[in-house]
This record gives C-alpha cells, sequence and structure tokens, in this order.
C-alpha cells in the first residue's frame, strides 16, 4: 500500500483526505491519504520521518508552504520562483515540490478564457495567493496584469520582485475603483468576504463593466458579496472552487500518473463545505 498526506498546523478541518481518498478508491488503486498534524518545529524532522517511511507524496498547506523548501530535494521551477510548494513527490529518492495552486488557479481560469495571454487583468490582494496567481500569469506569458491592495507598498513590491516580463501597475483600492471598467478579468484574492465576514467588501465594483470575468479564489461561502454584485452587473464570474478542485487533481496526477474524475471530486468538496 502507498501512503500520501497532507501537513500542516491546523490540519483537523482538511477536506483533501475526503477527496484524495475518494480518488484513489475510484481508480481502484491501493493507496491511502492521511492528515498530519505538524508544527514549526517539527517541519524538518517531518519530512526526514516520511522519507525514512516512504511516505510517496504529501501535500502542504498553513503554514508550512514556503518554510517547506529547504527540505526538499528539488523544487520545480514556477513554485521555486513564487516561493511556495503545496504538492511533494517522491521519484527517484527525491522529495519534488510543486506548486498546483498556482497551476490549478490556471488551468481553472483559462477553461473559462479563451485567449487569457491577451486580456487586461487586475488582481486584488497582494498576500500569498496573490503572488502565486500573479506569478503564473506572467510565466504563462500574460503581461498586462494590474495588482490594487489596501497597502500600496506591498502591490508595489510584488511587481518588483516577479522575474517575468510583464506591463504592470501597482493602484490604491480607490485608483483602481476609478478605472475597473478597463479590465477584462478581475480576480479577488483577499480573505475580505470569506466566512464569517461574507458581509465584507475589499472592494467597490461600481464601475464594473458588463462583459468582464471576476474570480473569486475564496469557496466559502461559494457566493461571495462580490461574486454576487457582479452577477447583477453582467459579468460572468468564477468561484473558488475550479482552483481548489485542480490543485488537488494536479497533484494526484503527479503523484499517479492518472488524470482523475474532477466531478466527483467537485462533488465532494461541495457536500464537505454544505
Ligand atoms: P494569503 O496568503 O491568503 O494571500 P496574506 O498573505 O495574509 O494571505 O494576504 C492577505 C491579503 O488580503 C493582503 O493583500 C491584504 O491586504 P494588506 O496587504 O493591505 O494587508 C488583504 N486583505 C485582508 N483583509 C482585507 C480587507 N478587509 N480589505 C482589503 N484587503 C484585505
Amino acid at each position: 500500500k502507498k501512503i500520501y498526506g497532507v501537513i500542516g498546523d491546523p490540519i483537523a478541518h482538511s477536506i483533501s483526505p475526503a477527496i484524495q481518498n475518494d480518488a484513489f478508491a475510484h481508480q481502484e488503486l491501493d493507496c491511502i491519504y492521511h492528515p498530519f498534524h505538524i508544527t514549526p518545529e517539527n517541519l524538518n524532522d517531518a519530512v526526514k520521518g516520511m522519507k525514512a517511511i516512504g511516505i510517496a507524496g504529501f501535500n502542504i498547506t498553513i503554514p508550512h508552504k514556503t518554510t517547506i523548501i529547504p527540505y526538499l530535494d528539488e523544487v520545480d521551477e514556477l513554485a521555486a520562483t513564487i516561493g511556495a510548494v503545496n504538492t511533494v513527490s517522491y521519484q527517484d529518492g527525491k522529495y519534488i515540490g510543486y506548486n498546483t495552486d498556482a497551476m490549478g488557479f490556471y488551468k481553472a481560469l483559462s477553461d473559462q478564457i479563451s485567449n487569457l495571454t491577451e486580456k487586461k487583468i487586475l488582481v486584488i490582494g497582494a498576500g500569498g495567493a496573490a503572488r502565486a496567481i500573479y506569478f503564473t500569469l506572467l510565466s504563462h506569458g500574460t503581461v498586462s496584469v494590474d495588482i490594487t491592495n489596501r497597502t500600496l507598498e506591498k502591490a508595489e513590491a510584488l511587481i518588483a520582485d516577479c522575474p517575468f516580463e510583464k506591463q504592470s501597475a501597482a493602484l490604491t483600492l480607490v485608483q483602481a475603483e476609478e478605472k475597473l471598467a478597463e479590465y477584462d478579468v478581475i480576480i479577488q484574492t483577499t480573505s475580505a468576504g470569506m466566512s464569517p465576514h461574507q458581509d465584507a467588501m475589499p472592494f467597490s465594483i461600481r464601475n464594473l463593466s458588463e462583459g468582464s470575468f471576476v474570480s473569486d479564489i475564496i469557496y466559502n461561502p461559494l457566493e461571495t458579496k462580490l461574486l454576487k454584485e457582479a452577477k447583477q452587473k453582467g459579468a460572468d464570474v468564477q468561484n473558488g472552487l475550479d482552483m481548489l478542485v485542480y490543485q488537488a487533481a494536479l497533484a494526484f496526477q503527479i503523484w499517479t500518473g492518472i488524470t482523475p474524475d474532477t466531478t466527483r471530486m467537485k462533488n465532494i468538496m461541495r457536500t464537505t463545505l454544505g
């Protein structure tokens, strides 16, 4: 039997075990996926221990996505540039790190939008999630991506830090709200609007143009206030569920070489999230 898992602190509420164990069973693979509660001070020992006992792969969640990097044998180029890893695979005696959060987000968005590289995009937020998304868009050749954030300096730092070709401006929230109609795609990456603060709006979308596309990485609630208002204004919208599904599906694919049934994964997530 092959053993997989997820490490984090806290870990009890992770829905990954339900999704991955169902996918293993559905593919009739003799594998199990277990949640491991690993505190920051135990991270190094945990990675060594997992390798010693032959854990075949694992996911990494908060707060270890960045701090795990020095303990891995190799890190995929995009994950290394972003500076965060959420999936590790054991290959030829090595633990190799990937960022399927970033890859999953890109797959979810590019499934919905053709010619993504030609679009004018606005990212709201400049934290860890924004960094993964911004770097991934640029690494795929989308150059026109502006960033707006409550703290402008963080948006400026993110742009300066990104090594890919770009035509990016850092904007205050007020500046971005004013020129919102210019954007084809708006991506909301902040925690504002996430349960239990679902009445919060990170941003006013009064100037949103009708044909635009709004993506919110939040999946709890499934429809944030921002998405509800965007729909009322005639925009197409996407919540965080697709990204969550694809980060899990891509991890499964890296481990097994098999593309899992993403509809099944989505159904389990919907049921688990209520
Ligand atoms: P994550 O890794 O989920 O991106 P993070 O790194 O803590 O989390 O980043 C949180 C992001 O949400 C930041 O862009 C933060 O803005 P600041 O940089 O100004 O702190 C943004 N954010 C959080 N709460 C917010 C709120 N109520 N309104 C606007 N932005 C908010």
